[in-house]
């Protein structure tokens, strides 16, 4: 079975994606009738019911001797293909698009962006230099991205390192075919050690005995763990302190079945770009690198700088930065918005599903905190705070319904919200609503929820279909 997206499309023999937003694939003219075929299969026995319909156009780009695929969608991805022909008007007009009412699905759906996560990273790394690594952290399910979609993009794009906070989560991403080295960011605990050495994952340790124990469970496999030292320098949160650092390398030094790869702290306030803080933390760090070095003790992966950091202060960079958030296309603050090209890699969306013109005094939602106050229209979106759609927007919030901004009425529901589209005449069930994304911002919409980014990422609900697009 294919996943229908354009990049596994883009890596089938004879396939060149030549507009990836349309969806167009130039082939020769054998692959062109193979693969109609075989993706016709592939999506009839798709359990999400994706691709049904392709059609073989001479010549559409005007290469001789080439063949061009079209591909269109129906049932769970209609409402993200909607999505994309409303922001890449020539799909609608070639008319590819139709709505299969039986199969229709929930249209609450993250689309995910591939090549906006790949730009991302080339970006951080370009801002990190080219002799500093880049190595992404894909905790949380990617920052609620999803593993599979984001191991795969990140992976094509070059990263070749990871880094998640549990060793569960090394284990998922070693699940969806990240082979590579995976640095377990939060550290490990005794019941998982066999598993982290099973599945060669790479722990963060500060203590001996993690050590210890760790190297005699590998020394019976037959296998080396890579530790990375974590110090704090004034996170306060998990970490030997610099002083202890040296001590702790010799005496790892000298266990068989480990080796310190890596050492690495973590910033408490990189993002305030007069924090004092970073300042102080990087100051303590490099010292403590110096010391290692001249001890001939110094691991040969040294990394300090999260998203923020990256961003701010190159003498964090160290041998890799280590950014979760701007691969995301989301910047640490706003004063950061200059220092580097990132863009949105998570659009969540949903549909309106019903419209209802109500007279002046009608009340909306849950205790009906929310009164017409003119004749209104109030269309019905199906995503509440199961969803991850905060309940804090509640009579607060925005959506986007057809590039206008239509205020959140009422209580936000666990499965639904309403809003008020009295201002924007022309919507219609079934029209596509953000609820952030490319209009807008995730921060923004973080703001009015009284969190933050990060938060809101994470907790787009399980439930909710990621769709590469
Ligand atoms: C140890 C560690 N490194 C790096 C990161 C990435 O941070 P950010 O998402 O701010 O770039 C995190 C995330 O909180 C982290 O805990």
């Amino acid at each position: 079975m294919y996943d229908l997206d354009p990049i596994t499309l883009a890596q089938l023999p004879g396939v060149e994606v030549v507009a990836w937003h349309d969806l167009f694939v130039d082939f020769d003219r054998d692959s062109a009738v193979r693969y109609r075929e075989t993706l016709e299969e592939a999506c009839d026995t798709d359990g999400i019911g994706r691709c049904v319909w392709l059609a073989i156009h001479d010549d559409l780009h005007g290469v001789a001797g080439r063949y061009s695929l079209q591909l269109s969608f129906t049932t769970s991805t209609l409402w993200a293909n909607s999505a994309l022909s409303s922001r890449y008007p020539s799909s609608n007009q070639r008319g590819t698009l139709r709505m299969s009412a039986q199969n229709q699905a929930r249209p609450t759906i993250a689309e995910i962006d591939g090549r906006a996560l790949a730009a991302n990273f080339k970006e951080l790394a370009r801002v990190a230099g080219p002799e500093v690594g880049v190595l992404p952290v894909v905790k949380s399910d990617a920052y609620g991205h999803g593993f599979a979609l984001v191991g795969r993009f990140l992976r094509e794009a070059g990263a070749d390192r990871f880094g998640v906070a549990t060793t569960q989560e090394g284990l998922d991403l070693r699940a969806v075919g990240v082979a590579g080295p995976i640095v377990v960011l939060g550290g490990v605990y005794p019941a998982e050690y066999e598993r982290v050495v099973e599945a060669r994952l790479a722990p963060v340790v500060w203590e001996a005995e993690t050590a210890v124990a760790l190297a005699a469970i590998a020394r019976e496999a037959g296998r080396v763990v890579p530790l990375h030292v974590k110090v704090d320098t004034g996170m306060s949160r998990l970490g030997a302190a610099p002083a202890d650092a040296p001590e702790l390398i010799e005496t790892l030094r000298g266990l068989d079945g480990v080796t310190t790869e890596g050492l690495l702290t973590h910033f408490c306030n990189a993002e305030s770009v007069e924090g004092v803080e970073t300042q102080q933390q990087l100051g303590k760090f490099t010292e403590l690198v110096r010391v290692l070095e001249a001890r001939d003790l110094r691991p040969p992966l040294v990394h300090a700088a999260n998203s923020a950091a990256t961003l701010s202060t190159p003498a964090a960079h160290f041998d890799s930065v280590r950014p979760g958030l701007a691969l995301y296309g989301v910047y640490p603050s706003t004063a950061m918005r200059a220092r580097a090209d990132l863009r949105p890699a998570m659009r969540f969306v949903s549909g309106i599903v019903a419209i209802r013109s109500v007279p002046s005094g009608t009340g909306v939602g849950y205790g009906a905190t929310f009164v017409t106050e003119r004749p209104s229209r109030i269309a019905t979106v199906p995503v509440g705070y199961a969803d991850g759609y905060p309940r804090r927007l509640s009579n607060r919030g925005q959506m986007i319904v057809r590039a206008q901004r239509a205020p959140i009425a009422g209580r936000v529901c666990m499965d639904h919200t309403m809003i008020d589209v009295t201002d924007v005449p022309a919507a219609s069930v079934g029209d596509q609503v953000e609820l952030w994304g490319d209009v807008l911002p995730i921060d923004e919409v973080a703001t009015l929820a009284e969190t933050i980014s990060y938060e809101l990422l994470v907790r787009v609900g399980a439930r909710v279909p990621r769709l590469a697009i």
